[in-house]
């Protein structure tokens, strides 16, 4: 089976083809970064209007690169949420349009979803059971996963997220956006024992976390000294520090609550190389193996879309859209997702 995939729910077109007999047979992007970086922010109007403008010219580009046409796939999955309404919508109404056209199933599928199933598209990948650490700009959660649907919160952010909290920190150190690659980088040049940040709720007996009390404390960093080059560095590296302290104990904790051996890490902060070192050094420690998509699959991006498409499509099938009707969820619990 070849699935089309279709990713359009913030800020990035994210297109791939995937085949359950031989893996990934292409896949393209086009983020949208740059237009958005001149307003500090995601504006979702823009972001639905570019979505049309980029997805079917890179569905052309990954069924040329793979050397198919339109009729050799199977079945179409898209991102029916959460996300912003009008980006999904351009996803859902075209993957729908081109599944009744072509006479083929299609299948909205939680983004989230997408994401934490990602690393099972690297090799060597994680077998079910797993904790799944889910880091990205709208989430952060720990997750106990057994298979395709079998998700069950451990524990999740009570304010924002871990890339909101990079974003928003970056923000306010007159970074571009977003701001977790450009304040990471930053990082590296920084003393880490320069400033020492709080730990938000690291002793709070529970898996849940909390960021936003980290941004406040780096803005009362920045009120009180001058801010250097140097200073600007060794702040990003403190927050840096403290966040990838609190995911990795967190991480951890969370698979020996489950009892379980593997830790899946997804979702843009995914791509943190200070957390992805902390993370596999301190598993190691606990006999445990951590597991992360690819660089370029760590963000949004249409491979996982794909592959959680065909997972579904493969064991059960059970959303498979009916008729010629379609929505969209800009907000959508992932614990009220059918198991297959
Ligand atoms: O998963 P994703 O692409 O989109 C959402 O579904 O939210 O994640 C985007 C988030 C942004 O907040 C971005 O700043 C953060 O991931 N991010 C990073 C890094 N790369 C992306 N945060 C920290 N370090 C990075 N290297
Ligand atoms: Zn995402």
């Amino acid at each position: 089976m070849i699935v089309l995939g279709i990713e359009t729910s913030c800020d990035e077109t994210g297109i791939a083809l995937y085949d359950t007999d031989s893996g990934l047979l292409s896949h393209a992007l086009f983020s949208q970064i740059e237009m958005h970086g001149e307003y500090g922010g995601v504006v979702p109007e823009l972001a639905s209007r570019d979505h049309i403008r980029r997805v079917l010219p890179l569905i052309k580009q990954t069924l040329t690169t793979a050397n198919l046409n339109l009729r050799d796939v199977s079945a179409i999955a898209y991102t029916q949420g959460p996300g912003l309404a009008g980006a999904l919508l351009v996803g859902a109404s075209i993957g729908s349009a081109l599944s009744f056209a072509l006479k083929i199933p299609s299948i909205g599928i939680h983004h989230l979803e997408g994401h934490l199933l990602s690393p099972l598209l690297s090799t060597p990948s994680p077998i079910f059971p797993f904790v799944a650490l889910l880091v990205s700009g709208g989430h952060t959660q720990l997750m106990e996963v057994c298979g395709v649907g079998h998700y069950k919160l451990l524990g999740e952010t009570v304010d924002d997220a871990a890339g909101e909290a990079f974003d928003k920190t970056a923000k306010l150190l007159g970074l571009g956006y977003p701001g977790g690659p450009a304040l990471s980088k930053l990082a590296k040049q920084g003393n880490p024992g320069r400033f020492k940040l709080p730990r938000p709720m690291l002793h709070s007996g529970d898996l849940n976390f909390s960021f936003s009390g980290l941004k406040t404390a780096v803005l009362t960093l920045t009120k009180k000294h001058e801010i250097t080059p140097q200073t600007r560095a060794d702040i990003a590296s403190a927050f840096q520090e403290a966040v990838v302290e609190v995911l990795t104990k967190k991480s951890l904790a969370a698979l020996m609550h489950a009892g379980f051996t593997q830790l899946v890490v997804a979702g843009g902060v995914g791509a943190n190389c200070q957390l992805r070192e902390n993370l596999s050094r301190q598993a190691e420690l606990i006999g445990a193996t951590v597991f992360y998509p690819a660089i370029e699959f760590c963000t949004d991006n249409g491979a996982m879309i794909a592959f959680a498409g065909a997972m579904r499509l493969q064991s059960s099938g059970t959303r498979e859209q009916q008729g010629y009707s379609f929505t969209v969820k800009a907000r959508w619990d992932l614990g009220l997702l059918d198991a297959c």
